[in-house]
Parts: C-alpha cells; structure tokens; sequence
C-alpha cells in the first residue's frame, strides 16, 4: 500500500538530522551549518521534530505539555511526522535543498522506545508507513553523558515532560540512540559532544571534509 505520491529516494536534495540527549548542545552547530550552505549559495530549510508545520506544531505542543500513555505520545510524535514529511521535507528534497531537521525518527527510538520501553517493532512498522524510504542522507549523533547534559540544562527554562526526566531515563535514550548508530553506522557521525564548542565544531567540519560537502 502507498500511502503518499512519491519518496524522496532519488531527490537531488539533502537531508541532515541532528540527535541526541537534551543538553546535547545541537543547536549552536546547526546555526554554524546553516551559515555555512548559505554562504555557499544553497538553498537551506530549518526545521525540527515534532514541528516545522502548523499542524505538527499545534501537536508539538501537546506532546511536550500534556500528560498521555506511550501509544498516544508516539502515534502524535508519527502524526506530526507525517505531515511535515508531506508538506516540507519532502518538496524540498525533490527541489534539491538541503533539509537541516533537529531531531526525527531516531528521537522515536531513542526517547519512546530507549526512554519509555515502547515497542521497537511498532516503530520500525511506523517507520516504514510513515517515512515511506524517505531517510536521513546524514544524522549528527551528539553523543555526552547525561550528567554532563543535566548539569549543562540545570539553569535552562522550565522544563517539558521530556527535559523533566531522571538520569536513567536519559540513560537508556542514550542507549537507544548508539544502538541506532551501530545498526545503521553508514549514516550516522557519532560527535563527542562533551567537548568544547570548538572542538564539536571540528569534528562536524571533518565529517563535511569527509563527505565532499565543505
Ligand atoms: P527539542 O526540540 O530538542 O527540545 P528543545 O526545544 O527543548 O531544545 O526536542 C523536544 C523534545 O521532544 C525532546 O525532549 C525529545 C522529544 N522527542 C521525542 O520524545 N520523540 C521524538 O520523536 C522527537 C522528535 C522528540
């Protein structure tokens, strides 16, 4: 069954996830990234999961805020997925963009499967229904202890449901998300993120060298 028109398999463009542990530090890089293919004359979309559409943030909302079981948490997570698949990500892959996406489905696994313990074989079912091939060319996995993390969070603004949670739990989202690379180490560049910025800044530079894109 196809559930949408096309997949972004052959789409010229570029698709670039960034993960990891809140407190992980993704969002200076980004910027650094952003900058950087801009001054190169191309085309960049910002986004983030969940969000980057009216609808899937309207949903961000609720799932950050509002109490709810697994089920529920990850069908909204896939829900909003869906729709900024089809509106945004999508479209601007096939016009040869390069999508920069702060956090997708390896957060799914990380933080409701790893996190919540809900079932991987239910997301990886979610993942072929909703992503329909559609897939990161390149995800950042920043990668720090999640002491380190919390320490770096302690003084950030109230916290969400996710933020909220203990030690353990960023453990086992930890967890999740290197079980993710080592399944799939093709696509993912682990960045030791507990690093000075400048240090993480080289490490990103390198795997961009690496992959002909600096
Ligand atoms: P993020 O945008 O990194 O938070 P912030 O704006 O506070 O920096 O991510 C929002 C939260 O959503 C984060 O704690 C991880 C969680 N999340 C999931 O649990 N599952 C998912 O599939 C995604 C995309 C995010």
């Amino acid at each position: 069954m196809s559930l949408a028109t096309g997949s972004s398999l052959a789409a010229p463009g570029v698709f670039i996830t960034f993960e990891g542990i809140d407190g992980a530090g993704k969002t200076t890089h980004m910027d650094t990234l952003e900058s950087l293919l801009k001054s190169q004359g191309r085309e960049v979309v910002r986004t983030r999961e969940p969000g980057g559409t009216p609808l899937a943030e309207k949903l961000r909302g609720l799932f950050l805020h509002d109490a709810m079981d697994p089920l529920t948490e990850t069908l909204l997570v896939f829900a909003a997925r869906r729709d900024h698949l089809t509106q945004v990500i999508q479209p601007a892959l096939r016009r040869g963009a390069w999508v920069l996406c702060d956090r997708f489905t390896d957060a799914s696994f990380a933080y409701q499967g790893g996190g919540r313990g809900f079932d991987l074989t239910v997301l990886n079912t979610l993942e072929q229904w909703v992503q329909e091939g559609t897939q990161p060319n390149l995800t950042f996995l920043f990668d720090l202890a999640p002491e380190v993390a919390a320490a770096r969070l302690a003084s950030a603004r109230h916290p969400d449901r996710f933020e909220a949670q203990d030690a353990l739990f960023f453990a086992r989202v930890r967890q999740a998300y290197l079980d993710r690379q080592t399944q799939q180490p093709h696509r993912f560049a682990l960045i030791s993120a507990d690093k000075s910025q400048t240090e993480v800044a080289s490490q990103i530079s390198a795997v961009l060298h690496e992959k002909g894109w600096a």
